[in-house]
């Protein structure tokens, strides 16, 4: 069962990106654009209350628990605490862990990390995260050990060199980009039996996802009637960064829209133009 909190208004600011950026301070501001908004690890890794409530003055110091069998795994620490978090961690050591999935020990992160779509961070985005967890205060809370009755994959793929940011002049180019590193089709495409996406329904929906809210199922992205195909680009920017769909409903979790309201209008632009350029599926839920 996912305990993902409710509301995080409170934690986040609006923030307005950067494109380029040649100070140090810079860079920290790109990489808190992005993790407070598109990227949002702190839908995963923020410390949170018994009600799933995010504990702000815990920060990115994690502990929630992802009970779905056959596995039990616990958000880590990732704050620069030395001895329960990232602390130790060279900066090229945090980048392999969070871009290809592998701990300095060479062990590997198990789901629901979403490490297929962080191989595509950028160099410079990757940095940019980077630098914004080094500025957070250390934060002791020793996480469980995470449990998985199943075999992990030998690896998330090959080592990665050099990956660029794509220019945000190609609107879908850069959306797909966005798309990837919010890890969006990670949960808006239909899986097979063995748990692995279908690539081929990409966007399709159907996902249900269980918590105390109940079952909140992902919709279907695609430009088909049964998706989005009706929506103006209004009406899908309000989705995702308010949470309210074209009647005024309210969502449930676990889609981190109190992140989402702070993706700017270029990136939103672009995501859109990403939705709006995959192939129509046809609605994969019930
Ligand atoms: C969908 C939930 C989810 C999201 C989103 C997520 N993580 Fe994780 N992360 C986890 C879980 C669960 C673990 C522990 C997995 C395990 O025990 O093998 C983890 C492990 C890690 C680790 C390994 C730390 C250690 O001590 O072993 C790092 C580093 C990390 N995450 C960083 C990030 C960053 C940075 C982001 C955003 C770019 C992110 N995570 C997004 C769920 C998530
Ligand atoms: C952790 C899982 C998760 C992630 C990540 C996620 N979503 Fe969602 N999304 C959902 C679920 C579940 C719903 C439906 C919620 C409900 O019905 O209450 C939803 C609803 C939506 C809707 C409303 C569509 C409609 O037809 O009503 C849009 C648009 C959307 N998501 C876009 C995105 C985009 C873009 C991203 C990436 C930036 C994203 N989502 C990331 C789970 C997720």
């Amino acid at each position: 069962m996912h305990t993902w909190g409710k509301s995080i208004i409170s934690a986040l600011f609006a923030i307005n990106a950067c494109a380029a950026w040649a100070q140090p301070s810079e860079q920290i501001e790109r990489g808190k654009y992005l993790m407070n908004g598109v990227v949002a690890c702190g839908n995963c890794h923020f410390a949170r209350g018994d009600k799933g409530q995010p504990l702000l003055e815990k920060g990115l110091s994690g502990g929630m628990l992802f009970d779905e069998p056959p596995f039990k795994a616990y958000a880590a620490n990732i704050t620069p605490d030395k001895d329960t978090g990232i602390g130790k961690w060279t900066d090229t050591q945090l980048a392999k862990a969070i871009r290809e999935g592998v701990r300095p020990d060479k062990s590997l992160i198990g789901p629901p990390m979403p490490m297929e779509f962080y191989r595509h961070l950028s160099d410079a985005d990757l940095a940019a995260i980077i630098a914004y967890l080094r500025a957070q205060p250390a934060v002791k809370n020793e996480v469980p050990k995470s449990k998985y009755n199943m075999p992990l994959p030998p690896s998330y793929g090959p080592a990665l060199k050099e990956v660029k940011t794509p220019a945000t002049s190609n609107k879908v180019k850069y959306g797909e980009y966005l798309a990837n590193i919010g890890h969006c089709m990670e949960c808006h495409t239909p899986r097979n039996d063995k748990g692995m996406l279908l690539h081929e329904k990409l966007g399709a929906g159907g996902m249900v996802f269980n918590g105390p809210w109940g079952a909140s199922v992902s919709r279907n992205l695609t430009p088909d009637v049964s998706g989005l195909k009706d929506w103006s680009d209004a009406q899908i920017a309000k989705a995702i960064r308010e949470g309210v769909d074209r009647s005024g409903q309210h969502y449930k979790p676990p889609m981190g829209f109190d992140f989402y309201k702070t993706i700017n209008d270029a990136d939103m632009g672009a995501l859109i133009a990403y939705l709006r350029s995959l192939k129509p599926q046809v609605f994969a839920g019930k």
